[in-house]
């Protein structure tokens, strides 16, 4: 096979959680470039409606359902209606996420703890299992991506905000994606987890309104500059695709730098 199409997602059918827009939006962008059909669950209605209206416009199939990821039966009724429309599930998307609330851990409340777990790792428990299952019924493999961040590595230094609860969840969503390659491995599902620095999205908004933040994360990145949300393009289709055959379990940065310092 030429190396091109390796990359080639023709026939694919993909999911993507949080892809109302930022990098969930990009990264459903390109697999229906590449090929595939979508469908996309977010809470945020109007975006995802237009984000689906973008993939059906490059002639792919596309669907979009409003659900929570941490209610596990919406995710139930999701998945069903997903496969009765789209047909089948090949490759999972697991994105969707929120930003820290900043706080130090002294003054962070049990429930807000608990709110980033459920939404940060515990949703790609409930999404990737629900789907692996669906997979191994199949019974022709799949492709399994989970949205970490460098924050599964280091801790950011942005005080005078915080972001332990969000580094803890992303350091398990690394874990979570090293136990599915190794236990779903035998079925031909293979995961995988993207490792972004500082992307230029809704998720860094807060954070990027205090310039002194902005210019510790510019100085810190040898590159010298945030993500671009178009940059999570290339590697998502990689991971999604045979282009990749033989990778399972890794954890991918894609970070201008930042953590080689
Ligand atoms: N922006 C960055 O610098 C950066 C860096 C590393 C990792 N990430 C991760 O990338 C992913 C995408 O983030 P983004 O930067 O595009 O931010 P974003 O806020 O633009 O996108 C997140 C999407 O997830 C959706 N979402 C949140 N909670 C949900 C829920 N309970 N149910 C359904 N949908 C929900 C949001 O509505 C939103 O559309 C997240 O997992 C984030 O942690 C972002």
């Amino acid at each position: 096979m030429s190396v091109l199409d390796l990359f080639n997602l023709a026939g694919k059918t993909a999911v993507v959680t949080g892809g109302a827009r930022g990098l969930g939006r990009q990264m459903a962008i390109a697999l229906a470039e590449a090929g595939a059909d979508v469908a996309i669950c977010d809470l945020l209605e109007e975006e995802g409606q237009r984000a689906t209206a973008e993939i059906v416009a490059l002639g792919r199939r596309a669907y979009f359902g409003r659900i929570d990821v941490t209610r596990t039966d919406e995710i139930d009724a999701f998945i069903e209606e997903v496969v009765a429309r789209l047909g089948k599930i090949d490759i999972l998307i697991n994105n969707a996420g929120m930003p820290s609330d900043g706080l130090a851990l002294l003054d962070e409340p049990e429930d807000a703890w608990r709110r980033m777990l459920d939404t940060n790792l515990s949703s790609m428990f409930y999404l990737g299992k629900r789907v692996a299952r669906h997979m191994l019924d199949r019974g022709e493999g799949g492709v399994i991506i989970n949205m970490a961040s460098i924050n599964a590595l280091v801790i950011s230094n942005i005080a005078p905000r915080h972001n332990v609860p969000y580094c803890v969840a992303k350091a398990g969503v690394a874990q979570l994606t090293r136990g599915m390659a190794a236990e779903w491995a035998p079925h031909c599902i293979r995961v995988n987890a993207i490792a972004p620095g500082t992307m230029l999205t809704a998720q860094t908004a807060a954070s990027r309104k205090n310039p002194e933040i902005v210019e510790r994360i510019v100085a810190n990145t040898p590159m010298k500059r945030y993500g671009e949300e178009e940059e999570i393009k290339g590697l998502v289709v990689y991971l999604a695709s045979p282009a990749s055959s033989f990778m399972t379990g890794s954890l991918l940065v894609m970070d201008g730098g930042t953590t080689i310092w």
